[in-house]
């Protein structure tokens, strides 16, 4: 059994996964709502919120599955890349928590963590594939060709594609994060109301920030008055430009690969329209698309583990 630890952002995370990658616990404290106020995750807020929550997280999962510390074999981290002092909080807990029982510890990179949910039970998705992950932090193209290999064929040249979201939102004055509220509002709105361009940069890269600055200009030239009265219809544009730009570039990063398959991680992986887009992708499970710490102990099942004591002196990447 694995106990895995995650908190590069404003999630704290634990969570037990057996070996054949099994969920026992998932246990996910959001510091969302703590953030909120500041549009924003605020770093030093992160980190003294995850100093405080990770303990009773990592109790409420051996609590949730019924099982104890000695039996955990391996324990997992994520070491980055996040916000460092975040990432400070998870990688001393774990530290502490393995060297407190002779047990291996094994650093998993956040990215490849969340490729990894795609490999928990029930449904594990076998590579190879075209992964997208689409996060806060991250957007990019994988080639995976096993579990344990991945190059990244394309990335963002600015903005990440959650990051759009999360700045129109705050332009249309919805709240943090704005990826969900976006996805919510959307629904009620029409796709085609606004036309917001995509930059398409050349490659196989990603370009949101002119998309945002749209955005702000058509919010601008409406005036609060007639952006409030017509706020599902540039949500419902402004997503849509979005998903247009993720699909396309997916499809055709997998279509230069010759991969057969498309696989959809990260938190805009939840989002409805991306979901009904895709003519035929697979897409980890609601749950598992943002940070959870279920994903960095899958990937750490693909990891060779540091030996007591050697990791004592490991540090965490921003
Ligand atoms: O993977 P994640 O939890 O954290 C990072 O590693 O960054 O992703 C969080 C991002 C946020 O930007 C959030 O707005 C976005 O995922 N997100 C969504 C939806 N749910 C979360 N974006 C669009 N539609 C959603 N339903
Ligand atoms: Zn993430």
């Amino acid at each position: 059994m694995i106990l895995g630890i995650e908190t590069s952002c404003d999630e704290t995370a634990a969570a037990l996964v057996t070996n054949d990658g099994r969920v026992l616990a998932n246990v996910v404290s959001s510091q969302a709502k703590l953030h909120a106020r500041y549009g924003g995750v605020v770093p030093e807020v992160a980190s003294r919120h995850h100093l405080e929550l990770l303990l009773p997280a990592v109790r409420q999962a051996f609590d949730d599955s019924g099982t104890r510390l000695d039996q955990v074999e391996r324990v997992a981290v994520t070491q980055g890349p996040g916000l460092v002092g975040a990432l400070l909080i998870g990688v001393s807990a774990a530290k502490a928590l393995a060297w407190a029982r002779r047990l291996p510890l094994v650093p998993v990179n956040h990215l490849h963590g969340h490729v990894a949910s795609l490999y928990l039970e029930p449904d594990p998705v076998e590579p190879p594939f075209l992964c997208l992950l689409a996060s806060g932090g991250h957007t990019l193209l994988l080639d995976v060709r096993d579990r344990r290999t991945l190059e990244v064929l394309g990335t963002t040249l600015d903005d990440a594609a959650g990051e759009a979201f999360d700045k129109g939102a705050r332009l249309l004055g919805l709240g943090y994060p704005g990826g969900v509220e976006i996805d919510r509002l959307a629904s009620d709105g029409d796709p085609e109301a606004f036309s917001f361009p995509v930059a398409r940069v050349p490659g196989l890269d990603f370009s949101f920030s002119g998309l945002k600055t749209a955005l702000l200009y058509t919010v601008r030239d409406l005036g609060p008055e007639e952006t409030e009265g017509l706020r599902a219809d540039l949500a419902a544009s402004y997503q849509h430009a979005i998903v247009r730009a993720l699909v396309e570039r997916a499809e055709a990063a997998a279509q230069a690969t010759g991969a057969e398959r498309i696989a959809v991680v990260g938190g805009v992986a939840s989002n409805s329209e991306l979901r009904r887009s895709f003519s035929n992708a697979v897409f980890a499970p609601p749950a598992l698309c943002t940070d959870n710490a279920a994903m960095i102990a899958s990937a750490a099942r693909f990891i060779e583990p540091i030996p007591y004591p050697q990791y004592l002196a490991l540090d965490a990447f921003a």
